[in-house]
């Protein structure tokens, strides 16, 4: 064996990091390796804190498949008294036996005391000094986590915080670019920020809504979430006269108008390969929502014509909570329509343009659709 070959033996156990990998994927793997010295860490898990609602999310988890009653959950931060203790000591908190927790009232607590976890190890995460969410290192054995391996699991889990901090500042990077692009056109007077929260929390309703049988994970809600406003990033590249045309478009216009969806996806390449994001892990949920949110399922819609399920689940959830808070505002072609009438629409959309699925989630909240347009109100301009 020539000396080369000696100086290269050992194989870097953490190597599968250096991929371009979903942070839930990064997440499984360091569990296992995590496993090796501790095994009775039997999940992991991520709870991200939304400044904006002061509440609190499942994001990820490392155990295998669909581990709900635990995911898919969001709770004030205020109904949380004993992880506000977490915030308020700045520390992490070791609980040997959940048991303490047994009277709390509290459903996160209940929810994972129902899996059968018995000790948790709860770290908070903190980017550049603000709390940004929990780490969650839960056992199903009691007293299982001995204070002298916290060091060690410390260490994995600030490896971890550095991932989370990671791809949150690259979705946050990518989304303000892609405002910025909207924002040095006409096109931002034309889009209120009360549209952008509104389809933003409609497409989650639809998204939370089917996560049980489609196995959307949290990860991919939040990213539906965050990207569905941006499905006509596009627009920015139609003319103003077709654009804010007031009547109705005629076919060479609309021929025009149907562009928006390629140009749209073009535009986020672009972004994506400026700022060199090509890399993490979900930004084909953002191209699919660009690129297909006019795609119907029977195969009428555009850019390509895709038929049922060739057209992204992402895109078909977008695809309904656009529609819907096209058909209930005001447009410069149209005034806004009741709720009532647009439910009727949807209906008669679905299964031909719309994903039935994606429609009854959306039909089933009204109480929830009341909710978001109570909060994301325009402002009366005309
Ligand atoms: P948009 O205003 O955001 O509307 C999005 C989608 O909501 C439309 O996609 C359509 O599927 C649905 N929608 C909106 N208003 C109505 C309506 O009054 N009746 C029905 N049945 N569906 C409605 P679509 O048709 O592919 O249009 C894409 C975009 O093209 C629209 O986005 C809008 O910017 C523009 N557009 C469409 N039709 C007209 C029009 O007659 N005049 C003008 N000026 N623009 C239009
Ligand atoms: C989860 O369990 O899925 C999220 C973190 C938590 O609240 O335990
Ligand atoms: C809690 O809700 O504070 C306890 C549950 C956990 O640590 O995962
Ligand atoms: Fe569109
Ligand atoms: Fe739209």
């Amino acid at each position: 064996m020539s000396h080369e070959e000696d100086l290269f033996t050992h194989q870097d156990t953490l190597a599968k990091l250096h991929g371009n990998l979903p942070l839930t994927e990064k997440l499984r793997f360091l569990h296992q390796i995590i496993r090796q010295d501790f095994p009775f860490i039997d999940r992991l898990s991520i709870a991200l804190f939304d400044e904006k609602t002061e509440t609190l999310k499942t994001y990820t988890h490392s155990t295998e498949g669909n581990d709900s009653p635990v995911s898919t959950y969001e709770t004030p931060l205020s109904n949380a008294p004993s992880l506000q203790a977490i915030i308020k000591h700045r520390r992490p908190r070791l609980v040997q036996d959940l048991k303490i927790f047994s009277k709390g009232t509290h459903e996160h607590t209940q929810r994972i005391t129902a899996k059968g976890y018995k000790a948790s190890y709860t770290m908070p995460l903190y980017q550049s000094d603000t709390f940004i969410g929990f780490l969650f290192f839960n056992s199903l054995q009691a007293y299982s986590f001995k204070p002298k391996s916290l060091r060690q699991i410390d260490i994995y889990g600030h490896l971890i915080a550095l991932m989370v901090i990671n791809e949150l500042t690259a979705i946050r990077t990518l989304l303000a670019a892609v405002r910025a692009t909207r924002n040095m056109t006409h096109y931002r007077d034309l889009e209120t920020g009360a549209h952008i929260d509104r389809t933003a929390h409609y497409a989650r309703l639809i998204a939370r809504e089917l996560a049980p049988s489609y196995n959307i994970t949290d990860e991919q809600i939040e990213h539906i979430f965050l990207f569905s406003p941006m499905h006509d990033v596009g627009k920015i590249g139609i003319p103003d006269n077709i654009l804010r045309k007031p009547g109705k478009l005629d076919q060479a216009e609309f021929d025009v108008m149907k562009t928006h969806p390629s140009k749209g996806r073009e535009i986020i390449d672009a972004v994506l390969e400026d700022f060199s994001l090509g890399t993490f892990g979900h930004t084909n949920i953002l191209r699919n929502i660009a690129e297909y949110h006019h795609e119907a399922i029977d195969g009428s819609g555009y850019p390509k014509g895709l038929k049922g399920e060739e057209i992204p689940i992402e895109a078909r959830i977008s695809s309904v909570a656009d529609v819907f808070d096209a058909l209930t505002s005001p447009r410069s072609y149209k005034k806004s329509w009741s709720n009532e009438k647009a439910f009727t629409m949807l209906r008669q959309m679905s299964n031909s343009k719309l994903d039935y699925d994606c429609v009854q989630a959306l039909l089933k909240n009204t109480d929830k659709i009341l909710e978001i347009q109570q909060r994301f109100r325009d402002e009366a301009i005309d």
